[in-house]
């Protein structure tokens, strides 16, 4: 490591070429001088100025933040992106309530720039999600570029297994997200509660995108839609219409059907909707979706709840089974289930049903009044399908919070 005197040489000083830079140094080394450029390129591509801070702020030496926040299951799925994390179509969760990240960052001033963390999982140093948490980070830095001048150390755990199949990305990204926006609230006087929400919700997306639908709680969209104009391709809002009582406490039973981490990421799969053969009709598909169950959302009508709910999670899985390379994360458990859910609803006329996320595990939707047969449904006739029996009740829940 050279040591030595470290001058900062601000971007704008520098030539166009260069205008990405975060930090240049000259380092005085024994005599000599070694040019250091520590290319830190930034992607603030979209200059999104209600969530760039421009007073200044308070000094702070150190700081304890504690977030929780959960998962999220997608009724209409979001499946294919464009630069950086702009979906190519509208979508519309379920927040969950047991399943769920809690982040805390401890904050330290330091006296040089750059961005400085570590991260423990379960207490534990975990350097394989160094990458996807740095370029997290490289992403807000421009809307919160006080994390420079701080020590880092996050400790986050889920309450469900790291090795259950589940993806923790929506509420890893969504607790660290606020974490980072509440130690924000610190540094600056007078943010309201709506913008800690709304910019939580814009810097989580920026982790991964399904993670801005975990800020709020109930219903939550995320990508512009021609019904609802308050709706953003940036961020998730609640959903702004009547809700019917039915959607307030609808339950999620999660059947972990294969507990090993899948073959293939969702961000390969996003990927593959740029030259896929339905791309175009797929995001017609979703828009119409979304139009028919605003409607629906309202009335409480479940039987065409179910038939839009069923549709978005087979068409996600059929636009893995043609996309090139093809693949299939459904496994014939997860078939299995399926038809097992279908003969129940038709004999019983309870109105339960399944959606699936990008994996072989099955979500069982049903309202709370339903519980006890449903319940029992699962035990006698669906945990047999699941690996080493295991499910994980949840339901609806608010959001995520500082706690
Ligand atoms: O947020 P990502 O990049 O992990 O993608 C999530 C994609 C789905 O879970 C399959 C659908 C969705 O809308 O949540």
């Amino acid at each position: 490591m050279p040591q030595g005197v470290r001058v900062r040489v601000s971007p704008p000083a520098l030539s166009k070429s260069f205008s990405n830079l975060r930090s240049f140094f000259l380092i005085i080394n024994n005599g000599q001088i070694e040019v250091s450029i520590f290319v830190f390129e930034s992607f603030c591509i979209m200059n999104v100025e209600e969530f760039i801070p421009t007073k200044k702020n308070k000094l702070i030496e150190n700081a304890n933040i504690s977030c929780i926040a959960p998962s999220n299951i997608a009724l209409i799925k979001y499946w294919g992106k464009k630069n950086i994390q702009i979906p190519s179509n509208p979508s519309i969760s379920f927040t969950l309530n047991n399943c769920k990240t809690t982040t805390t960052i401890t904050f330290k001033k330091k006296t040089f720039e750059g961005l400085s963390f570590r991260f423990f999982l379960d207490g534990i140093s975990k350097d394989s999600f160094n990458l996807k948490i740095e370029n997290f980070f490289k992403r807000i830095i421009c809307y919160c570029p006080y994390l420079e001048f701080y020590n880092l150390e996050i400790n986050t755990n889920n309450t469900f297994p790291h090795s259950s199949g589940i993806a923790s990305s929506a509420s890893g990204f969504s607790a660290l997200a606020l974490c980072v926006v509440q130690f924000e609230l610190l540094l600056y006087e007078n943010i309201s509660r709506n913008y800690i929400n709304r910019k939580a919700s814009f810097l989580a997306r920026l982790g991964s995108g399904s993670a801005c639908r975990s800020l709020d709680g109930g219903l939550v969209i995320w990508g512009k839609h021609k019904d609802i104009k308050q709706s953003s391709d940036l961020l998730g809002i609640k959903f702004p219409h009547e809700v019917h009582p039915v959607f307030t406490d609808y339950q999620d039973t999660i059947l972990l059907v294969d507990k090993t981490e899948k073959q293939v990421s969702s961000s390969i799969g996003h990927n593959l909707m740029h030259n896929h053969p339905f791309a175009s009709e797929r995001f017609n598909q979703a828009n119409k979706h979304l139009s028919q169950l605003i409607p629906i959302i309202k009335s409480g009508d479940l039987f065409k709840f179910i038939k839009i709910v069923e549709s978005e999670a087979l068409t996600l899985h059929a636009l893995m089974m043609c996309s090139n390379p093809y693949f299939i994360l459904m496994k014939p458990n997860t078939i299995n289930i399926i038809n097992e859910i279908w003969d129940f609803r038709n004999s019983t006329q309870i109105p339960v049903c399944f959606t699936l996320d990008a994996g072989a595990n099955v979500h069982v939707l049903y309202p709370k009044s339903n519980a006890p047969e449903v319940n029992k449904f699962i035990e006698d006739n669906l945990a047999k399908y699941c690996q080493d029996g295991q499910f994980i009740n949840d339901h609806v829940g608010n959001g995520a919070r500082r706690i």
